[in-house]
């Protein structure tokens, strides 16, 4: 049999890139096997080096909410080409931009734009450190907000210790002042806020924990999140990256105010589907907080690259997109189709599953109940998630290659590709 091409250029890779790849969770390392790589993208499809085509999930692990090669967007993009790469000036399609986002956050009041997710959660947390006067960041075990040193934090041995860097090169003075709570954890909250109030700076949460598989935090603990924030003068920071744009217009904020009379974070930080598949991030807030940031206030934040033109005429011609009346509505069903239809299918099998979804994210566990932190995430059959994996990845379906990561649908998602998936499942399901 000839060797595949994914393999060749898997073995080139490592001989120039660090394990191949240019973000660790891309090698497969916890699923096993060869990563593909990837010659192009339409649709929902995606194409390997080996010309097998991959019905995508993953959606470059969320921007590509419209499908990929959307024809709008790719206006949008070549003509933004056209005019100019970068130009390290202000822009009027920057404005464009801001303005889209306020619309549909209205927490927010201003927004300022950045090249990526990490950038964008680190600078909200020097934003909040800069706002409060105060030092101590607290943090959800299995949340992730980039790998900025304060935030690459594991728990520590007991409720309300500090945490543990849980990367080389992190030094533990980075980390003395980040807490590390289990998820939806009252109790944990309110020991942290009794002993540590007065010094936090502010509580980073993903509200959807999407870095877990996919996990909501209960509307009591957000509520109850909530007011000790308020009552401790800690501001409240949802990281939205994953979530923003994706769970629902307005974002999972939108979801937790309607449930919750008054709620609304203080700073929001946003990526992926904001910048459409290129390198765009904001962090956003109220006026009073947004503007302690240089070149008003003392806070330093800058980019060479931030605000760049064809980054926000992507983003911006996505929005204009999601924002169509009956988008997230179409969207969010094609997305129960598949979650209630991989759930049916385990059934059918005998296999425990449990899954859950909002708007264009999407979970699944081999476990028989939805598991509601880390451990219990952890907990779940590894073994089996693997070789369903494979076997679906076989079959041309190309899922997230780790039990901890969410799946996503695009608008591009046909019935068809949705009975193409289940059809495959229940034969993964046998393996
Ligand atoms: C919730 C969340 N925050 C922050 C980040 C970091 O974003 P980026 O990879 O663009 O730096 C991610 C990346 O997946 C994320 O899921």
């Amino acid at each position: 049999m000839p060797e595949s091409r994914n393999a060749g250029l898997f073995a080139r890779a490592q001989r120039s890139i660090p394990g191949g790849v240019n973000s660790p969770v891309r090698a497969f390392r916890a699923v096993g096997g060869t990563p593909r790589f990837i010659e192009r993208a339409q649709g929902a499809y995606l194409w390997d080096a080996d010309g097998k085509r991959y019905i995508d999930y993953i959606g470059s692990w969320g921007p590509m909410i419209l499908g990929h090669g959307h024809p709008a967007v790719l206006e949008a993009v070549h003509k933004a080409v056209a005019d100019g790469l970068s130009f390290g000036a202000p822009t009027e399609r920057e404005i464009e931009l801001a303005e889209t986002i306020l619309q549909l956050v209205p927490s927010a009041e201003q927004v300022r734009l950045v090249s990526s997710g990490t950038e964008a959660a680190m600078s909200a947390l020097r934003l909040a450190r800069g706002a409060t006067g105060r030092s101590k960041i607290v943090k959800f075990e299995g949340c992730y907000h980039g790998h900025a040193d304060a935030l690459l934090v594991k728990a520590g041995s007991g409720l309300a210790t500090f945490g543990h860097p849980t990367s080389a090169g992190v030094p533990p003075e980075v980390v003395r002042d980040t807490l590390v709570l289990p998820y939806n954890d009252v109790a944990a909250l309110e020991t942290t806020f009794d002993l540590h109030g007065p010094g936090i700076a502010c509580v980073m949460i993903e509200p959807i924990a999407g870095n877990m598989n996919f996990v909501r935090a209960g509307v009591p603990f957000m509520q109850r999140l909530r007011e000790l924030c308020t009552r401790h003068g800690a501001l409240l920071v949802f990281d939205e990256v994953m979530t923003g744009f994706r769970v629902a217009l307005g974002g999972a904020q939108s979801l937790y105010a309607a449930a919750i009379p008054g709620f609304a974070p203080d700073l929001s930080v946003f990526g992926k589907v904001i910048g459409g598949g290129m390198p765009l991030a904001a962090f956003a807030g109220p006026r009073s907080v947004m503007e302690q940031l240089a070149p008003l206030g003392p806070v330093y934040q800058a980019g060479t690259l931030s605000g760049n033109p064809v980054a926000t005429a992507c983003g911006l011609a996505t929005l204009r997109e999601i924002r169509k009346p009956g988008f997230f509505d179409a969207l969010a069903r094609t997305t129960r189709t598949l979650t209630d239809g991989l759930l049916c299918a385990a059934h059918e099998a005998g296999v425990p599953m449990a899954g859950d979804c909002e708007g264009g994210m999407f979970g699944f566990f081999f476990a028989a109940k939805l598991p509601h932190d880390y451990p219990g995430v952890m907990a779940t059959d590894q073994q089996r998630f693997n070789r369903f994996f494979h076997a679906m990845l076989d079959h041309g379906i190309y899922l997230a290659p780790a039990l901890y990561e969410a799946g996503f649908v695009s608008a591009a998602h046909t019935p068809a590709d949705l009975e193409a998936t289940l059809g495959a499942a229940r034969g993964a399901l046998e393996a």
